[in-house]
């Protein structure tokens, strides 16, 4: 099978981790490396997090450090949902042999890049700060991208505000530069993340195979957990697995084209995308593939047969 050459650029948090090792178990992509980047929690645990991961999955993915604050606005972290050290509180070893490399992501995701020409999928479930920074230092980067795939903003509602998802609002500088650099976007945002559910029956199942994995994801969701529950949620949205998913399974999932932009300096609307997917008038370009809606039993079926493979 050929497997897509996929690049992942991440604040790892709990959902980052749950997509890590989904995207390491699928068939149908090919993980090349790990970038990372200040968001849920500062760079310095996104960064040990990344690599406490390779150590859960015994593997070697080269890990890079990106930005530690966003390119404007003051850093903004998500302690509640992911803990004080982004996995939920839950203590992960960090390999011996973990490998600090010293390159910035911007220049490991550029030369990586130049060996995928045209191929090369990014797929982006943190702010967009590493992504922004490396296509303005390297303009011929967006020529060389195949699709960046994007876990951020929402076409309706927000989640940091009425009007902003995290991803977005944590750097909206640099998810404008992104969204309008040309490159072709899958943006899932709230609209199907919050239907990716992840349910306390599922992380049971998961836990009681007794693997390190198993048993992994399900402590590492329970704070996130306690939080969701107070609100009247069913379970912990999968955010970030789903770009990861509609790269290998786009049959799951009901998306539109539309014109996407990011509000960045409203004081009530920053860090909105807008779209318009609902509006008369209609942006001059398409950029983006919105996606809507996802079968979910589907989608967590796939993502529990991914965990178990680890
Ligand atoms: O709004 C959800 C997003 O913000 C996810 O990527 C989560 O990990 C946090 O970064
Ligand atoms: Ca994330």
């Amino acid at each position: 099978m050929n497997k897509y050459p996929v690049w992942l650029d991440c604040d790892v948090g709990v959902d980052d981790a749950i997509a890590i090792m989904a995207l390491h178990a699928l068939e149908e992509t090919d993980l090349l490396a790990i970038s990372t980047v200040s968001g849920n929690v500062p760079l310095s645990s996104t960064f040990s997090n990344a690599h406490r991961m390779n150590g859960l999955m015994k593997t070697n993915y080269p890990v890079y450090k990106g930005a530690d604050r966003p390119l404007i606005v003051q850093p903004q972290y998500a302690y509640t949902f992911h803990g004080k050290n982004g996995l939920g509180d839950v203590e992960l070893p960090l390999p011996e042999d973990a490998k600090m490399l010293d390159t910035p992501a911007w220049d490991a995701l550029y030369d990586c890049a130049k060996q995928h020409p045209g191929e090369l999928r990014l797929i982006a479930i943190g702010p967009l700060t590493n992504v922004a920074i490396a296509l303005t230092k390297y303009p011929e980067l967006k020529t060389l991208l195949h699709t960046i795939l994007i876990m951020g903003g929402a076409a309706v509602g927000g989640n940091v505000t009425p009007a902003a998802e995290f991803n977005i609002y944590a750097d909206p500088d640099a998810a404008q530069i992104v969204f309008k650099s040309g490159v072709p976007i899958v943006m899932c945002g709230l609209d199907v993340t919050m239907q990716a559910m992840f349910r306390p029956e599922d992380w049971d199942e998961l836990a009681q195979t007794g693997t390190e994995a198993g048993k992994f994801t399900k402590a590492c969701v329970q704070k996130a957990w306690a939080f969701c529950k107070s609100i009247g949620l069913p379970g912990v949205a999968m955010h970030d697995a789903c770009p990861v998913m509609y790269l290998a399974h786009p049959e799951l999932f009901r998306a539109e084209e539309a014109g996407v932009y990011v509000e960045t300096r409203g004081s009530i609307t920053r860090g909105k995308t807008v779209t318009d997917l609902y509006s008369d008038k209609q942006f001059e370009t398409k950029n983006a593939m919105v996606v809507l809606g996802v079968d979910r039993d589907k989608f967590i079926g796939v993502l529990k047969d991914c965990i178990r493979k680890i």
